[in-house]
């Protein structure tokens, strides 16, 4: 696959500096490496703490505790050819954390054969050029593992680099940078759209994205955050797929979320949700970053079954939406 974002010299450009300036501003320091001490330094700080209160060894446990979460959507735009069409969904697998070389994932992932697997970014913590290298050697047994009728497709999150494109394509994802794919079954089409992360790149371009879509195809967005989830809906996506948030990763009792690492709305950080008319769905991802640590917030891999019409009984969207609010409303009142 040839990227046209690729080919754009003011998007490459542009995706390189902010990446030099990155890692600058975060070690404080010319030298990438000196920011690898750094952050070395915090994820040991945090494992020390854990020692320390005699958590370490349930944090880590609770890191590969995989579950399989199944998510059925119902889509009215789809056409009635994909009807249970399955889709895998992997996010921030942030494979420096494979701890186990990534057994405890392809376990659950050989059996589940699907007709598409997507994975929407932070492939790694870590951000060297150096270093990704190493990093996708170990993601490759994960990807080979994979079982998808039409294929695997990819975004960039906010701790991948451009560099690690030709790399991951190779090993067979094809990376959507602000472009889409077309999804087919006999004349039926619907669209696969990604977008660059929207979260600190903001190198996203949905407009281009979906600019070869018309308006009554059904759409896919991948996006790495659900920070655009408001733009998406605008634009007319269908079915929003993204991660990023880990689901706060570290959680009170409930799964409720201190922290998210976002600037969405709470009832975007995990599982599934509605904007407008876009039905969405956030995962908590595979992996963990800065230390191996998760409570009350398990890694999942997800499972997408999508239905062509529209819910059971709208009387239960519009409750769910409801109850969204008010659980919005609430997180901001106890944690903003
Ligand atoms: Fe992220």
């Amino acid at each position: 696959m040839i990227h046209e974002s690729t080919k754009d010299r003011d998007y490459r450009k542009t995706r390189l500096r902010l990446q030099t300036e990155k890692s600058l501003a975060l070690s404080g320091a010319a030298s990438t490496s000196e920011r690898h001490g750094d952050m070395r330094a915090i994820s040991a700080a945090v494992d020390n703490l854990l020692k320390c209160t005699g958590f370490q060894g349930r944090a880590r446990r609770n890191c590969l505790d995989y579950r399989l979460e199944r998510n059925e959507v119902y889509l009215p735009d789809l056409p009635a050819a994909f009807d249970g069409y399955t889709i895998l969904h992997l996010s921030d697998m942030h494979a420096d954390g494979l701890v186990d070389g990534g057994e405890g994932i392809m376990r659950i992932i050989e059996t589940l054969p699907c007709d598409l697997a997507v994975l929407t970014g932070d492939f790694s913590f870590e951000e060297s050029g150096d270093y990704f290298e190493h990093l996708l050697e170990g993601l490759a047994p994960v990807i080979r593992s994979i079982s998808a009728r039409d294929g695997i497709f990819g975004i960039l999150g906010n701790h991948d680099l451009l560099e690690m494109v030709p790399q991951l394509e190779r090993m067979g994802v094809q990376m959507l940078l602000n472009e889409a794919a077309l999804l087919q079954r006999g004349t039926a089409e619907m669209v696969l759209a990604g977008v660059d992360d929207p979260h600190f790149y903001k190198c996203h371009d949905l407009k281009k994205a979906l600019s070869k879509a018309a308006s009554d195809q059904c759409i896919i967005l991948l996006s790495h955050s659900p920070e655009i989830a408001e733009e998406a809906s605008r634009c007319g996506v269908d079915f929003y797929l993204c991660g990023h948030t880990h689901g706060g990763q570290v959680c009170l009792p409930g799964g409720i979320a201190v922290f998210t690492n976002s600037t969405c709305l709470r009832r975007y950080v995990s599982g599934s949700w509605k904007c407008g008319a876009m039905q969405g769905y956030t995962s908590r991802g595979t992996g963990f970053s800065l230390a191996a640590a998760r409570f009350f917030c398990p890694p999942e891999i997800t499972l997408h079954t999508l239905r062509s019409g529209s819910l059971p009984s709208e009387f239960c969207g519009q409750v769910e939406e409801h109850l969204g609010r008010l659980f919005n409303f609430a997180g901001h009142a106890v944690f903003a």
